[in-house]
């Protein structure tokens, strides 16, 4: 049935599809009920009108045919003819062919009528004149053609009703769109505000409109406020959490600084100073997470920046390929920390980062690779979740608590995107790529 389907030829916007649904019906419904009506009032009035030329045709025509000689008859013609507001031509001159054309509405009424009542008439023409009638009927002096105005037979312009109805058919198409377009544009906006929300900007939204799409853009608000609202009661706990740590951390490094040096003690020394780096760090990544507005940013820019700093910084890191892409909207801090992520897995499970940046209609596509052994295709999902990590054997020895992959793919989402993970046909290791809405 997928072959009948009506989908493909339905108008993609709400607003078109609801003046269809709103309109078919009625025009259906008023082109059924008048045709039918105007058919019918067509065949009775011609009905009528014809009966009363027939009585002056057959009498013409009697007239004709009681005539002495062709002389008389010609007379009678010439006499009576233009009496009847009838012109006769004895004997009849050319060919003549019956028919009428196809929008003659009371064409083939008007032939039909005018045939049951001169049964002997060999043919009607109302194709020669628009406003005449051609008939050609036998009598004693042969055949003779009799000819007699239109109107006399048939109502005039039974097909201005038609036009009629065609055209406030259209008018109130025009009208009703109208009212639709603007009866729908609230739920326009709230679509752009929820994509908006979607990309993680947050836009100024007031609903507005019939009473159920207001009830949605309420709902709309109030769920991005609970949003809103448990994402900065998680990022607060987290950073209480740290900066509580931050005191006995301090305490410990003071109580080891009065210790005796040793092997033991300077190990500990090391671990507590690697501890309060990660605390303050935390720190400052949920301050900026809970700071950090979206804004315009050139992001071919902040990549030619962030590939400069770490080669600086000594990581074997190179732009493999960078499109201008303008200003974006994004958050730029949140951004590098998920290419630091990146980067520093492809630097630490392959040797070389090779950074590019492609930019599409809709998004942007920042993609790493690295030359390292990547991740087979059935452990990708796996190793996106948080504090998943793959293969011990192969991570023995380095360090890392599973959280770069899940970290980047949640700045993804924030920025109405995603994280992808494939596999480099360039270098043969991992490829990630970061998909971010424009
Ligand atoms: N470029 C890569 N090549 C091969 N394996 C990778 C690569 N990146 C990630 N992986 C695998 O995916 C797992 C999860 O990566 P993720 O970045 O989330 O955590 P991590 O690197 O182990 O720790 P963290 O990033 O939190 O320090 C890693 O343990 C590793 O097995
Ligand atoms: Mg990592």
């Amino acid at each position: 049935m997928a072959g009948l389907s009506l989908k493909p030829y339905m108008p993609q916007s709400l607003t078109w599809r609801a003046t269809l649904i709103l309109l078919l019906p009625v025009v259906i419904l008023q082109l059924v009920v008048s045709i039918v009506f105007i058919q019918r009032h067509v065949d009775d009035v011609t009905a009528q009108m014809t009966d009363s030329v027939l009585v002056e045709l057959n009498y013409l025509l009697g007239e004709i045919d009681s005539a002495r000689t062709l002389e008389a008859a010609r007379l009678v013609a010439r006499d009576l003819g233009p009496k009847l507001g009838i012109r006769v031509t004895i004997p009849s001159q050319d060919d003549m062919e019956e028919g009428y054309r196809w929008y003659d509405l009371s064409g083939g009424p008007v032939i039909e009528a005018l045939r049951a009542g001169l049964p002997r008439t060999i043919a009607i023409d109302l194709v020669r004149s628009k406003s005449s009638v051609h008939m050609r009927v036998p009598t004693r002096y042969g055949n003779v053609d009799l000819r007699f105005d239109r109107e006399r037979v048939s109502a005039s312009n039974p097909h201005q009703l038609l036009v009629l109805m065609l055209f406030t058919g259209l008018l109130m198409t025009l009208i009703a769109y109208l009212f639709l377009r603007n009866q729908l544009k609230p739920i326009t906006r709230l679509a752009a505000a929820a994509q908006d929300f979607g990309k993680g900007r947050h836009v100024a939204y007031k609903p507005s409109g019939a009473r159920e799409v207001r009830l949605a853009g309420l709902a709309f608000l109030d769920m991005r406020d609970r949003i809103e609202r448990q994402i900065e009661s998680r990022t607060l706990m987290l950073s209480g959490i740290s900066h509580d740590l931050r005191t006995p951390l301090t305490r410990m490094r003071l109580e080891l600084s009065l210790m005796d040096e040793s092997e033991e003690t300077e190990a500990l020394t090391r671990d507590v100073a690697d501890m309060e780096r990660l605390v303050n760090e935390f720190l400052s990544f949920a301050r900026g997470d809970a700071l950090e507005a979206a804004e315009p940013v050139d992001a071919a820019e902040l990549l030619r920046d962030f590939v400069a700093r770490s080669e600086r910084g000594g990581l074997p890191v190179s732009l493999a390929r960078c499109d201008e892409t303008g200003t974006v909207q994004m958050r730029p801090m949140a951004v590098q920390r998920a290419l630091d992520n990146l980067v520093g897995n492809a630097v630490r499970y392959g040797s070389h980062a090779w950074i590019s940046l492609e930019a599409g209609k809709r998004s942007l596509t920042i993609r790493v690779e690295d030359d390292g052994p990547g991740i087979p295709e059935v452990q990708r999902d796996q190793a996106v979740k948080a504090f998943a990590r793959l293969d011990p054997a192969r991570n023995q020895n380095l360090p890392g608590v599973g959280l770069g992959l899940s970290i980047a793919a949640d700045i993804a989402r924030s920025h109405g995107g995603q994280l992808r993970l494939g596999s480099s046909s360039a270098h043969g290791g991992l490829r990630a790529d970061l998909l971010l809405a424009r």
